[in-house]
């Protein structure tokens, strides 16, 4: 049987990917190894958000070829294999199969032609209208937590982003079909399920009358509320686009305790001049209203955002009315991005104007008012009691244990290993930088 060895770069969507792609070459004659020196095949899922992300890539087969050992058959799919294609095989020597972003369904048939010899196999086609949708519990990065997409793409066309043009148009899948996973996910003894997509509050399937009874609502809340019936228990979604982000939103959440307390809504810039240079399509003004509307609800909604600094023409003034924004919003969490041009997006036009030292500057600055304020804003948890979802056991230390809180905390506490898959109940005795840690108080 032939060994595969898979490593995934990028976002959850490229997990998610892998997870399936995995899925598939088990069931279909090869197996997956943990262990990339004894792999027949090495398959890099890959992402170009950034052009750091894509070096990575470079360097990586590098690595591989140079390991000394007979050269593996090497796959390369995900986002720069979608963007790149054949071109790949010039640029990186030792690359054999190139899988674009809506192929991967189609791993096996590329593996078997170089296998058999061909060179420079290429598949950038289009999804297959029976794509399987389905992880084998194997397969799956937790037996606990399940990445379940409900879009794909996306239209946005941010001015600096690549994934529009990596993932194509935005794709809905049926609520029919999300409901149906999440009840099967749920008879599987999954805990924890995420509806994933670039937007995930974009949500609009070309016609679902599974979701006719919710109406006035945006067809988002509407699939929240129809997975939340589902009686699964806890329910994560993930990305939010600000300007699709509603009021409805937040209701389905007070009304429905296993949609978790947890918001990740990118404003990536405080400043509307570089919103509108962005075309990210939403103003501060009303940015800072939806989280006042997400503040007053009384779930206690943790936030997180990603931030670019340094875009083309952002000024000095520009980058304090992002500092104002991180400050008055409160994040949970920040992920901040130094801009990096992407050929092919409309600000790859644009003067990269900032100088990489202002870049870094604004970069420590900012992570170091996120820090402070993060740090405030964590305080609340203390001596609370947070549910915590137990995953894993934790790196730090012997009988420790490790888990996310509804509100997607990572939480570590003293337990013992029947506690694995269990909602426990944390009463938070301590705040370090990225993760609370918990004294447990009762298991459910
Ligand atoms: N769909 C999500 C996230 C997409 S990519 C959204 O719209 O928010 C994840 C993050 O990478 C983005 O939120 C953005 O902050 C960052 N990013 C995307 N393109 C970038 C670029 N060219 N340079 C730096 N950061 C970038
Ligand atoms: Fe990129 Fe904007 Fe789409 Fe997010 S919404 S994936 S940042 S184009
Ligand atoms: Fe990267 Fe592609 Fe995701 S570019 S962030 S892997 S959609």
């Amino acid at each position: 049987m032939k060994k595969v060895y898979l490593e995934t770069f990028g976002c959850q969507m490229n997990v998610s990917d892998s997870e399936r792609v995995a899925t598939s070459l088990s069931s279909r004659g090869f197996e997956l190894t943990p262990n990339e020196e004894s792999a027949d095949i090495v398959l890099l899922n890959t992402c170009s958000v950034r052009e750091k992300a894509e070096h990575k890539l470079y360097a990586r087969v590098g690595r591989i070829r140079n390991s000394g050992r007979e050269k593996p058959v090497i796959g390369v799919m995900g986002c720069v294999a979608q963007l790149e294609g054949e071109t790949l095989f010039k640029k990186i020597a030792g690359v054999d199969f190139v899988i674009g972003t809506k192929a991967v369904g189609r791993v096996k048939e590329a593996i078997d032609r170089v296998l058999k010899g061909d060179r420079d196999v290429a598949d950038l086609g289009e999804r297959e209208p029976n794509y399987d949708w389905s992880v084998a519990d194997a397969q799956r990065n937790s037996p606990y937590v399940a990445f379940v997409p409900i879009i794909e793409g996306c239209n946005k066309f941010c001015t600096y982003c690549i994934v529009p043009f990596s993932r194509g148009r935005e794709i809905s899948l049926a609520a029919s079909e999300i409901v149906r996973q999440v009840l099967e996910l749920r008879r599987q003894g999954v805990k924890e399920v995420h509806l994933i997509g670039q937007n995930v509050n974009s949500y609009r399937p070309i016609s679902d009358s599974g979701l006719e009874k919710f109406r006035g609502a945006t067809p988002f809340s509407k699939l929240l509320r129809a997975v939340a019936a589902t009686g699964i228990e806890r329910i994560k979604f993930n990305t939010s686009f600000p300007r699709d982000f509603h009021a409805d939103i937040v209701e389905a959440i007070n009304e429905n305790e296993n949609l978790c307390n947890w918001v990740h809504l990118p404003v990536q810039s405080g400043s509307d001049r570089v919103l509108k240079a962005m075309r990210r399509g939403h103003a501060i003004e009303n940015y800072t209203k939806k989280i006042d509307n997400l503040r007053a609800s009384k779930r206690n909604i943790s936030l997180t955002t990603d931030i670019i600094v340094g875009f083309p023409g952002e000024t000095g003034e520009d980058f304090e009315e992002t500092v104002k924004v991180v400050e008055y919003c409160g994040y949970d969490a920040a992920y901040i991005f130094k801009y990096s041009p992407r050929p092919g997006t409309p600000a790859f036009e644009m003067a990269d104007d900032v100088t990489a030292d202002e870049k870094t500057e604004r970069f420590l600055r900012l992570e170091a008012v996120q820090r402070e304020r993060q740090n405030k804003n964590l305080q609340r948890y203390l001596n609370k009691t947070l549910q915590v979802l137990t995953e894993k056991p934790s790196s730090r230390g012997v009988g420790q244990l490790s888990g996310h809180s509804t509100c997607h905390k990572v939480v570590n506490f003293q337990g013992t290993a029947d506690m694995l898959g269990k909602i426990v109940n944390a009463k938070i005795s301590e705040i370090k930088a990225n993760s609370l840690f918990g004294e447990v108080a009762e298991t459910r």
